[in-house]
């Protein structure tokens, strides 16, 4: 059973030169459940947000927003799609040769919707709830990494989305600056907004989502609360917590 407004996978599997990514990967994330998806590098954690934005094809197995099957759906749908799902890609992906105004603000601007001077308010107001209003006429070569995650932030938020998708949003940063992180989600979810993210980062992790998925070996091998990770006897899921000599690489 799923809500009107969840996001679904049934059975996907996904495979890229050769390799199986995913194999009859059944995911569900609904609406008000904030969610991490865990697993070492590699394991396709970005490729999951990837499917469920439509940005790449299954080879078997489907998306589902709601009751609506999304996958092989036209390039229409996606953009509606997009509206309501927006994500921050690991490292940020600004536009370097626009303003921090101008990125966060040309999703609007093609869209067409708003006059400029609407527009420069959503900006403004954006900016001023990550925290980098003063960097508006600033250039991305010219901030720091946190800056540039925060203003990441602040363009996916221009639309207003449902549904927040955060790949790695704290990694690379200072502990001050993954705070800030933490409290930008804690707020993002008090407005109503549903974050999904795929982080490393166990303590962000755990001040900012309910609900966990765990991936290895291209299946889901764990689903569920905090507790129920840390109590978990899975013995992937118990190393990913708690990593021993075993697990060194030499
Ligand atoms: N374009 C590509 N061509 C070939 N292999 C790819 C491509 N994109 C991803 N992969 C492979 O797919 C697998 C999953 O990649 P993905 O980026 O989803 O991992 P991840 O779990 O997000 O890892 P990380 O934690 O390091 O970000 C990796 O083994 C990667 O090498
Ligand atoms: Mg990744």
């Amino acid at each position: 059973m799923s809500g009107a407004d969840s996001i679904r996978m049934e059975k996907l599997c996904y495979s890229i030169g050769g390799r199986k990514i995913l194999e009859d990967f059944d995911f569900l994330l609904e609406r008000g459940v904030n969610r991490t998806i865990l697993g070492i590098s590699g394991a396709g954690k970005t490729t999951i947000l990837k499917l469920l934005l439509g940005l790449l094809q299954p080879n078997s197995g489907k998306v589902y927003l709601g009751d609506v099957c999304i996958t092989g759906a036209s390039e229409a749908a996606f953009m509606q799609l997009r509206k309501r799902i927006a994500i921050v890609f690991q490292g940020g992906a600004l536009f370097d040769s626009m303003t921090v105004g101008e990125n966060v603000g040309y999703r609007l601007f093609e869209e067409g919707r708003l006059s400029q001077s609407e527009i420069e308010q959503v900006v403004r107001e954006k900016l001023s709830f990550v925290g980098v209003e003063p960097a508006l006429d600033l250039y991305p070569a010219e901030l720091s990494g946190g800056m540039k995650k925060r203003v990441a932030i602040a363009r996916a938020l221009a639309a207003d989305p449902e549904y927040i998708f955060f790949d790695e949003p704290t990694t690379g940063l200072d502990p001050i600056g993954v705070y800030n992180i933490c409290n930008l989600m804690q707020r993002l979810q008090a407005g109503g907004t549903t974050t999904l993210m795929v982080t490393h980062d166990l303590a962000t992790a755990f001040a900012t989502s309910e609900r966990f998925t765990f991936i290895h070996q291209a299946r889901m091998i764990f689903d569920g609360s905090e507790t129920e990770m840390k109590t978990s006897e899975n013995a992937e899921v118990r190393e990913f917590l708690t990593p021993t000599e075993d697990s060194l690489f030499v």
